[in-house]
């Protein structure tokens, strides 16, 4: 294929939550199989790529200094990958703008190669098929694909086959972030801990919560959200317990961690009730930073006006 385009193209992405986390047992490969509902929120990364004489990559915003700027930095491989896939020598700047917490369980790391995929596809005009560009991004990782399609979407295996969720209306969200990151290996091993030799069925969705999506019911959603990486997240930091203690007792409907935390989200009424939320937990020091968002919104895909929130 021949590079021609010279302009820099951006892709905007969103971060996630888990509506509902069900882990299944450790397998032999050392993971867990899951069943989750992901759902994609207006919190989000941009993604820049432009033509330049070698590799790079650099990330501004919240939590840029603790992001690999090297091989093993997601975005980078991202574009690295779909420019083998085009056979091209062309080199690429990758430019990441974070506002998605970093190692925070809202998978960042994943939006900023589904955003890198799209922005490089763009870029070069490649062709690729929707479908070979959700291939290429669960090869890239088990929560890029989701960050890819966006909306809500129930996960299976990994979380890389994923399936529409219908879903009504939009949601209100607060999220307390704490810039202390939590190792996802370390939440699945005190999951296994906690859960001691006890057999462990095998994952499913909840009927209840699909409905309450259906309806678009925000106190059945509320009522319906579920973890299970929850206990372990709040045993290895349980201040985790106390920060949703206090947004349950400042308004929120719900609260849960998202994935594997130490991200918790807060479930709003409405757009008020989360800015009155986004109050309490500011004036506290419970965590370090509290930012509202909606969801759901689209998954990865370029934009020209590029105006961070
Ligand atoms: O997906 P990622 O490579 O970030 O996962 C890091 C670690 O988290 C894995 O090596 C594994 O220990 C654990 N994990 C798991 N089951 C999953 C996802 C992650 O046990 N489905």
């Amino acid at each position: 294929m021949e590079v021609t385009s010279a302009t820099p193209v951006t892709a905007r992405v969103p971060a996630k939550v888990n509506l509902e986390l069900r882990i299944g047992p450790l397998e032999d490969d050392g993971y867990h199989s899951l069943s989750t509902v992901f759902h994609a929120v207006d919190l989000v990364d941009h993604v820049t790529v432009r033509p330049a004489d070698k590799w790079s990559v650099t990330t501004t915003g919240m939590g840029a200094g603790t992001v690999p700027d090297d091989e093993t930095n997601l975005a980078l491989r991202a574009a690295q990958f779909i420019a083998r896939r085009v056979g091209t020598d062309e080199a690429l700047a990758v430019e990441v703008a974070k506002n998605i917490p970093v190692a925070g369980g809202m998978a960042g790391g994943s939006a900023d190669a589904a955003a890198a995929l799209v922005a490089v596809d763009a870029l070069w005009e490649t062709g690729f098929s929707p479908l070979e560009l959700q291939d290429m991004a669960a090869e890239l990782g088990s929560d890029v694909p989701f960050a890819l399609e966006g909306g809500t979407a129930i996960g299976s295996g990994r979380g890389e086959h994923l399936v529409p969720v219908l879903s009504r209306g939009s949601f209100e969200w607060v999220f307390a972030l704490h810039h202390e990151g939590l190792s996802t290996p370390a939440v699945y091993a005190e999951c296994d801990r906690l859960r001691g030799t006890d057999p462990v069925p095998e994952p499913e969705p909840n009927a209840a919560l699909m409905a309450a999506l259906r309806a678009g019911d925000v106190d059945a959603l509320a009522g319906n959200l579920h973890n299970d990486l929850q206990d372990a997240a709040c045993s290895l930091m349980p201040r985790l317990t106390d920060t949703m203690n206090l947004g349950l007792n400042n308004g929120a409907l719900g609260a849960i961690v998202s994935g594997s935390g130490p991200t918790v989200a807060f479930l709003c009424a409405d757009h008020n009730a989360a800015l009155d939320l986004m109050v309490g937990l500011t004036a506290s020091t419970i965590c370090d930073e509290v930012v509202t968002a909606t969801g759901p919104v689209h998954g990865a895909h370029v934009v020209h006006d590029v105006r961070p929130r």
